[in-house]
């Protein structure tokens, strides 16, 4: 390696997709190397290091523990949109919230879970389309679990502002009702009703689960795709098994439900899922 500007070397590259494999399931392919290389300069900045092969021994060695995470979190990617792949949101808004909204109207529970929320908007879009259908539901045992392995990333979520390009996919209406003008140039607050039905975690999807609670619906958009067919292969089980029986699973346009788990889903529409015991006669989207 040649400095800061200069290519990792094989061994570094091998070094640090081992560890990002090991640690968040993540496969780096060599054609990304690059991309790999640029994410991680910012790290190499921040501790002082030379260059990206310094750096692959530091975080690879006992004393750079603590860095792995930082690690993950310069190498996942955070892209999001609110009401992204919005044929789900219609579906839900159609088949599923209805049902949903009368249970917890009555008094019921209403889980949700979106795992790999990244930087917040896929469960504020699902908070936001619950509190459009129904307003009282801020009073209501409602909530969106919202998980993802990266740290940073679920502090930006927190923080619940996002810029005017982007807030460009919620409608105007929406924008009234949800969102309010920080004054900070042209960014925009979730307000308190739609945040206070999100709890964001820490949470790595290949680690343990400590949710005991089954979930109405399930989002797990564009995170999967990042992972090899082994590891995509063992999550649906668990998906399955963290599922109402009579749930809703989403997944993102390119990703599909492993063939040896095609026993234990339906699939409902472009990406969207039911658990096979989901009950008869609900109503279902043709494909
Ligand atoms: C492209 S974003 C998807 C965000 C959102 N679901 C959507 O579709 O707009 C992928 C997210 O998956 C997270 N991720 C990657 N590996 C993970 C893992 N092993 N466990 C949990 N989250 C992970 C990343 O940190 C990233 O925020």
């Amino acid at each position: 390696m040649d400095g800061q500007s200069g290519t990792m070397s094989p061994k570094a590259f091998q070094a640090i997709a081992a560890l990002a494999k090991e640690e968040a399931g993540l496969v780096l392919t060599q054609g990304k190397a690059t991309m790999i290389q640029s994410r991680l300069r910012k790290r190499v900045r921040a501790l002082g290091l030379t260059d990206v092969d310094a750096y692959a021994k530091f975080v690879t060695s006992r004393e750079g523990e603590a860095e792995r995470r930082n690690m993950v979190s310069a190498l996942t990617t955070n892209v999001s949109h609110f009401f992204r792949e919005s044929h789900h949101f219609d579906l839900l808004r159609n088949l599923a919230f209805p049902a949903l909204i009368d249970r917890a109207t009555r008094g019921g529970k209403v889980r949700i879970w979106s795992a790999g929320c990244s930087s917040g908007q896929e469960p504020y879009s699902i908070a936001m389309s619950l509190l459009a259908m129904s307003p009282e539901l801020a009073q209501r045992d409602v909530l969106i679990l919202a998980t993802d392995i990266d740290p940073n990333i679920l502090s930006f979520a927190q923080a619940a502002t996002f810029s005017e390009q982007q807030v460009a996919g919620i409608t105007d209406a929406m924008k009234k009702s949800f969102l309010t003008r920080t004054g900070e140039d042209g960014k925009y607050q979730v307000n308190a009703p739609i945040r206070r039905l999100v709890r964001f975690r820490e949470l790595n999807l290949h680690g343990d689960w400590p949710m005991r609670a089954k979930f109405d619906v399930i989002f797990c958009r564009n995170v999967v795709i990042y992972f090899d067919p082994q590891d995509q292969a063992a999550l649906w089980p668990r998906f399955h098994a963290a599922l109402d029986s009579n749930g809703w699973m989403m997944l993102g346009h390119s990703e599909r439900i492993s063939d040896s788990a095609l026993n234990l889903f339906t699939s409902v529409g472009p990406t969207a899922y039911r658990p096979v015991q989901a009950v008869p006669g609900t109503a279902q989207v043709k494909r």
